[in-house]
């Protein structure tokens, strides 16, 4: 079948009528619609007129891919994801691309609007819905633009996945808040930026997507083209469940879980083992990292921060060192003291462990930044990078 299938080749009443149960699409309501078509609008599954009316005996089309999506996230209409803006009565627009399918269809203007902006209203209550994936219009998107300002050729379904796992921020957005700054002294106007989530593309293509900051004289590993099979977001992902297929990895790997895959005969964590997937040293070295920044914003900084990974924007103030969030008026003070350095060395903490899979997208760009960042912390720390017996 031609790749992706379009939704004209998916069944019409089916999709139209999981619209109305799924989003409560406004199907029913347009005007010209007599009283019987709009019955048949509102209801999914309209009933046979003859037999067979025994439920395993009638054929859904379609009826596997809809119940692998319907329990993945894509249609988790509760996640926080796509929850947050129903006070608001309306997602706007700089979020609404990547947290509706009518905000994405809006903003690639697969709706006849405009490309490259979401310039409609975007209701709430809308998931990443099937015509996000299965729209004709995306065989035109040729290239997708990344926060970095990355302009990356793609082709198909996959220009869908890599717009919305990109992240919303990269280095440059650092390099360029902290130009000029002395490098250790705190600044007030510095707040933290924050790459976002679930940013397996921007990871995937590595130092070509420079989605991380990077430091100057370092180089950094490009995309992970990987091998031929497993080389797409979906040769490993199932579309629909969105779940990686652990079988098809053992024609390569020896192991018995992705997490425990290991190709590499080197240690990069300074714990000599080699028997654990690749996973368990961007693991340490990330919490190295974030043990470092901590003790770098008590000793050099002189402003403590604490990290509270359950609530925005995470970092926070500890400006009497006591280990316990300042609160002021009942509410966690923000951290206000960022430097140039512990701020950069922030942004590449969080955009490695905003990617839970970031050991199977790209573990050497992972790896890298994570090492640059503990040697640049390393130096006002006073602490020998040799003696941690890291590796790059
Ligand atoms: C480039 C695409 C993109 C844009 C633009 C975007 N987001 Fe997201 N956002 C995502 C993805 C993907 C996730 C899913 C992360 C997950 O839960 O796995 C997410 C998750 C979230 C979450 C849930 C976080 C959690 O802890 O579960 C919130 C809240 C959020 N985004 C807010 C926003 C806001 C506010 C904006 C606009 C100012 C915005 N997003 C714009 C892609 C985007
Ligand atoms: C996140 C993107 C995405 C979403 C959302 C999505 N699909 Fe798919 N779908 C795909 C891709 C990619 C393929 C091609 C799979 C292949 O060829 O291996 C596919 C294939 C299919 C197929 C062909 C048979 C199969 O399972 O491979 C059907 C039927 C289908 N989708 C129906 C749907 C329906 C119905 C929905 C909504 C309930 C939906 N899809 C939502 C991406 C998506
Ligand atoms: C319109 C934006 C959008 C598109 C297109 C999209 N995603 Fe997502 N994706 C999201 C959001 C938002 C979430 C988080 C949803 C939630 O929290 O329930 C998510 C979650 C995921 C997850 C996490 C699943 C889990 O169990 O937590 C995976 C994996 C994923 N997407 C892969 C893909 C792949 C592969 C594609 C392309 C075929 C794709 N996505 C296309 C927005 C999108
Ligand atoms: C080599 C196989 C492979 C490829 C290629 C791949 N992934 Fe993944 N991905 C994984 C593994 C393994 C995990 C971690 C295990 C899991 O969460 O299922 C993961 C995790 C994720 C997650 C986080 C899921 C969660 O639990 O929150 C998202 C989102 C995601 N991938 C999206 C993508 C996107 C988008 C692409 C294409 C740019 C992609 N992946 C390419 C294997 C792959
Ligand atoms: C066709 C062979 C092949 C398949 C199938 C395959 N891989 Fe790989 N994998 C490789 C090769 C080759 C490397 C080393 C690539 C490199 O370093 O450039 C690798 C490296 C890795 C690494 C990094 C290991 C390390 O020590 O750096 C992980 C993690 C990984 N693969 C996960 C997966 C997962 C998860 C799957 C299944 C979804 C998978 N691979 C399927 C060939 C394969």
């Amino acid at each position: 079948m031609p790749f992706p299938p379009t939704a004209s080749r998916l069944s019409g009443v089916l999709i139209a009528g999981l619209a109305a149960w799924a989003f409560a699409g406004p199907v029913a309501a347009q005007e010209s619609a007599t009283d019987e078509e709009e019955a048949e609008a509102v209801i999914p599954f309209a009933l046979p007129q003859s037999g067979p009316f025994t439920p395993a005996e009638i054929d859904i089309d379609n009826d596997q891919a809809i119940a692998d999506w319907f329990r993945s996230a894509h249609a988790n209409a509760a996640a926080e994801a796509f929850r947050h803006w129903d006070d608001d009565g309306e997602i706007r627009a700089a979020c609404a691309t990547c947290h509706s399918g009518e905000g994405f269809r809006d903003f690639h203007g697969l709706d006849g609007t405009e490309a490259g902006v979401v310039d409609g209203t975007i209701d709430v209550g809308g998931v990443v819905d099937c015509g996000t994936c299965h729209n004709s219009g995306l065989a035109d998107i040729t290239e997708i633009t990344f926060p970095s300002g990355l302009v990356h050729p793609v082709q198909g379904v996959e220009a869908s996945c890599l717009t919305c796992h990109q992240g919303r921020t990269a280095g440059i957005d650092v390099t360029e808040a902290t130009a000029g700054l002395p490098v250790d002294e705190p600044n007030a106007e510095l707040r933290f930026i924050n790459p976002h989530y679930a940013t397996a593309a921007a990871t995937w293509l590595g130092g070509y997507g420079a989605a991380g900051y990077h430091y100057d004289g370092r180089d950094y590993s490009g995309r992970f083209f990987h091998a031929r099979p497993v080389a797409s977001c979906n040769s490993c992902h199932e579309p629909h469940t969105l779940e990686v297929e652990f079988e098809p990895c053992l024609t390569c790997h020896q192991a018995d879980a992705p997490e425990d895959i290991r190709i590499a005969r080197q240690s990069y964590d300074g714990s000599g083992d080699t028997s654990v997937g690749i996973r368990s040293d961007i693991e340490a070295n990330a919490d190295r990292l974030m043990d470092m920044l901590v003790a770098y914003t008590q000793e050099v900084a002189g402003a403590p921060v604490i990290f509270d990974g359950t609530r925005y924007p995470y970092f926070f103030s500890d400006a009497n060192g006591d280990g316990a969030i300042d609160m002021v008026d009942g509410a966690p003070v923000v951290y206000g003291d960022w430097t140039p350095r512990s701020l950069r060395t922030a942004f590449n903490w969080k955009l490695v462990t905003a990617d839970p899979g970031n050991y199977a997208h790209n573990p050497q760009y992972s790896l890298e930044l994570l090492y640059d960042s503990i040697a640049d912390l390393s130096g006002p720390l006073g602490i020998d990078m040799d003696a941690l017996g890291l590796l790059r």
